[in-house]
């Protein structure tokens, strides 16, 4: 749990809504959370579908693994404390975004249940659409993709608490949805999340 340090503070509203932020930008802001082992393809499908939807003149940002960890969270490290710390971070942000009405596209590995849940649960908690995304491979596939050479290291003792070597990861019990990425094509997969987008009023 994290330590609340802050006290005497208050909330102060502005005279602008969600809703008129939505309306301007015609789309409702929502965090679409992908989640799988490391070279289960998070990175490559957001990036694909965040081409898609600016061609169909939506808004929407990517926090990515790396990224985040090379600015925001660079004083976080992957004992299970600081990855629970970088997640809870990370759904804070998405929070901002989604508030401002953007799609917010995440994708971290963040491989405990735990975790995830309760990014899920700071979204419910302001009524923010939190849709999980399972990008889902066997390991072995993962390994033998190995796009930058991190299974290979953790092989060979070089990275500890690797993820699907020496570290778990709990697969979503009931995700928005699964994406087999072993066996769909990247198009595939952006059609299926464009699709979900649209039948729940985001898009
Ligand atoms: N259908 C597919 N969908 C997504 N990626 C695919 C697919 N088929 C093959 N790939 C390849 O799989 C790799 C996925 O790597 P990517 O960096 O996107 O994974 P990641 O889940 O973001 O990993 P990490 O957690 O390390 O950031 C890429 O090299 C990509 O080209
Ligand atoms: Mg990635």
């Amino acid at each position: 749990m994290t330590e609340v340090k802050a006290t005497n503070v208050h909330w102060h509203d502005g005279e602008v809504s969600r809703e008129d932020r939505n309306a301007l930008l015609k789309q409702k802001g929502a965090t679409l959370w992908f989640t799988g082992l490391s070279g289960s393809g998070k990175s490559t499908v957001a990036v694909a579908l965040e081409k898609a939807l600016m061609q169909q003149g939506h808004l929407c940002y990517r926090l990515d693994g790396d990224n985040i960890r090379m600015g925001i969270n660079k004083n976080l490290g992957f004992s299970a404390e600081d990855r629970a710390e970088n997640i809870r971070r990370i759904g804070e942000v998405s929070k901002l975004f989604v508030d401002t009405g953007v799609i917010v596209l995440s994708s971290f590995v963040s491989p405990y249940r735990e975790d995830r849940d309760a990014v899920r649960a700071l979204h419910d908690e302001s009524d923010m659409a939190f849709i999980e995304v399972y990008v889902n491979v066997p390991l072995e596939v993962a390994e033998e993709r190995d796009p930058k050479g991190l299974y290979k290291k953790a092989r060979a003792g070089e990275i500890k608490n690797f993820t699907g070597i020496d570290d778990p990861y709990e697969a979503p019990e009931s995700p928005e949805l699964v994406l087999n990425s072993h066996e769909l094509s990247l198009d595939e997969e952006v059609e299926v999340l464009l699709n979900m987008l649209k039948e729940r009023g985001i898009i």
